[in-house]
């Protein structure tokens, strides 16, 4: 294991250099560590490698789409040797045909040879697998038989969702264990990476934690609510998405590391042990979600020349995978036990909103008739008390404290809405470096590349996530026949009659 911040080369490659993520999130974030600087000192190559007729020049023109031109000159000078960087490599017998790996290591070699008066130093070897899970597994095994040069240092980055359930993780974890040192093994999920998800635990571990940090339990917490929301549905994906579904793609992966952040009782400490370990015993206090809680959706077609799911020619005719999905789900703990957790996820939707909320209880005995607010996801028009803390990452960072005070002004005592916001760009310093905001992809690769797993997932983990999930994705999940819901619109009203159920309950 090497800490080394100089190499005499670096490559990385992005597996699956064709698809989505790579255009929308990867080849932009690498292009920022570039320009940032985050790559560690010595020359440095980025391979692209997918099974996609494409050449060089092609995936440049793809790429460019997302990562466009700057006009100041020292940046276009960046943008111009960035390029210069990347090219493709095909892998023309798929991605479980040894000879397609044999290609690429080939090509790192031949890159790796070139390195003039830097012989004698390492060369590091960063492999990210940004594939659909089915081929997790023979990407993993390839890499290792044909990539994996020990005189190297060679790290592999996997991309989630880790398996489809319970007995799939374990055999891909038993694969990858079985192939790799866990230091060489890094498990993105890029919601832990996420300055949002890190907030969380300032807020709740750090300074205001004597004071507020007593709001996280079931003593204040009526209900709690995580949304993940986008306008744009799973166009061009069906490769990955068809097989696999939202539950698969977000809720049991991302919305969980929320949750666990959230509720999860305080780590030993903040490294990868202590925040794994503090993730672990959290999700294994999760009760498995019953069918019954769960409401399943996918899109049909919207306004203007919005498609329906189904006539997306990556998706099968008759696919019944899921698009929206709405759970709730319960933790078994002295701290949030009966207090129900409403997960939505949904694509296609209204706006664009990722956040958890703890709505905290009605004070029974006000003096003042309270004042309700509207609770942005319900479909239908319904009212809740404006009492509520939240975590937002879209559609901006924010900490927001939703109250009540006295109505300003005026003869009459009565309370009106109120938000408290933590001003958080306010903590900036002034210093251009402690005041860089990277993406969450961005803080991820420098952290791979800097041999830091404080922010990816034990393998552990992602076993025990699948327990919560496993009825819903054996038995409804591609199961049930999912409610359709216009393209564009709020999503199922089912999926409000869910929350109401449980809330009501408790109530
Ligand atoms: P895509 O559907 O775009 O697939 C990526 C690439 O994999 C495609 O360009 C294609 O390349 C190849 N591919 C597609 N279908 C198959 C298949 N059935 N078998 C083998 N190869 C296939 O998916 P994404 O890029 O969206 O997702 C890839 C991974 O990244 C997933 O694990 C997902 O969870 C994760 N992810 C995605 C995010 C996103 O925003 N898209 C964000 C975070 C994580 P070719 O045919 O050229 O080989
Ligand atoms: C990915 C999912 O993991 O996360 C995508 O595969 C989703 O379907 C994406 O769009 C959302 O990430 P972010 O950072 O834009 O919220």
């Amino acid at each position: 294991m090497s800490q080394s911040s100089e190499y005499a080369h670096v490559t990385f490659v992005v597996m699956g250099a064709s698809g989505d993520l790579a255009k929308k999130k990867t080849f932009p974030c690498l292009y920022r560590n570039f320009c940032h600087g985050d790559f560690p000192n010595g020359q440095v190559s980025i391979l692209g490698f997918a099974r996609s007729k494409l050449s060089t020049e092609d995936l440049h023109k793809k790429m460019k789409e997302t990562i466009k031109e700057p006009q100041d000159p020292s940046e276009k000078q960046k943008y111009d040797e960035f390029f210069k960087l990347v090219e493709y490599v095909r892998a023309e017998n798929g991605y479980d045909h040894p000879e397609s790996y044999a290609t690429l290591e080939k090509e790192m070699s031949k890159r790796e040879e070139n390195i003039g008066d830097a012989k004698g130093k390492e060369c590091l070897r960063v492999l990210y697998v940004a594939l659909p899970p089915s081929s997790f597994e023979d990407a993993a095994k390839n890499i290792k038989q044909a990539c994996w040069n020990t005189e190297k240092v060679n790290r592999v980055i996997i991309e989630k969702p880790f398996g489809r359930d319970t007995k799939s993780a374990r055999e891909l974890a038993k694969t990858l264990t079985g192939l790799y040192n866990k230091a060489d093994l890094f498990l993105v999920d890029h919601y832990l990476g996420k300055e949002i998800a890190k907030q969380i635990l300032a807020f709740r571990f750090g300074e205001s934690s004597t004071a507020l940090g007593g709001m996280f339990s079931r003593n204040s917490v009526e209900y709690v609510a995580v949304q993940f929301k986008e306008t744009f549905g799973a166009e061009g994906r069906g490769g990955y998405f068809d097989q696999f579904g939202i539950v698969r793609d977000v809720m049991e992966n991302h919305l969980m590391e929320f949750i666990c952040f959230a509720t999860m009782e305080q780590p030993t400490a903040l490294t990868p042990e202590g925040l794994s370990e503090a993730r672990i015993n959290l999700l294994k206090s999760v009760a498995t979600i019953k069918p019954e809680d769960v409401v399943v959706g996918q899109y049909g077609a919207g306004k203007g020349d919005k498609k329906a799911y189904r006539e997306d020619e990556t998706v099968q005719d008759d696919s019944k995978a899921s698009t929206f999905a709405a759970a709730v789900l319960y933790i078994n703990n002295d701290r949030w036990s009966d207090v129900p957790f409403y997960l939505m996820a949904g694509k296609a939707l209204d706006e664009d909103r990722v956040e958890l909320t703890l709505h905290f209880k009605d004070n029974q005995k006000s003096l003042f008739s309270l004042p309700e607010a509207h609770v942005k996801f319900f479909a239908k028009d319904l009212k809740l008390p404006h009492n509520s803390l939240t975590f937002r990452d879209k559609p901006a960072e924010e900490v927001v404290l939703a109250t009540s005070t006295k109505q300003h002004g005026g003869y009459a005592f009565e309370l009106a809405p109120t938000e408290l916001k933590l001003d958080l760009k306010s903590t900036r310093s002034g210093d251009k470096d402690k005041d860089y905001d990277p993406q969450s992809y961005e803080f991820l690769f420098k952290a791979a590349m800097e041999n830091d797993q404080t922010w990816f997932v034990d393998m552990k983990e992602a076993e025990v996530q699948w327990h919560v999930w496993e009825d819903v994705v054996t038995q409804v999940e591609q199961v049930v026949e999912p409610v359709m819901y216009e393209y564009g619109s709020k999503g199922p009203k089912e999926a409000d009659d869910l929350l109401a159920k449980h809330v009501q309950r408790r109530r």
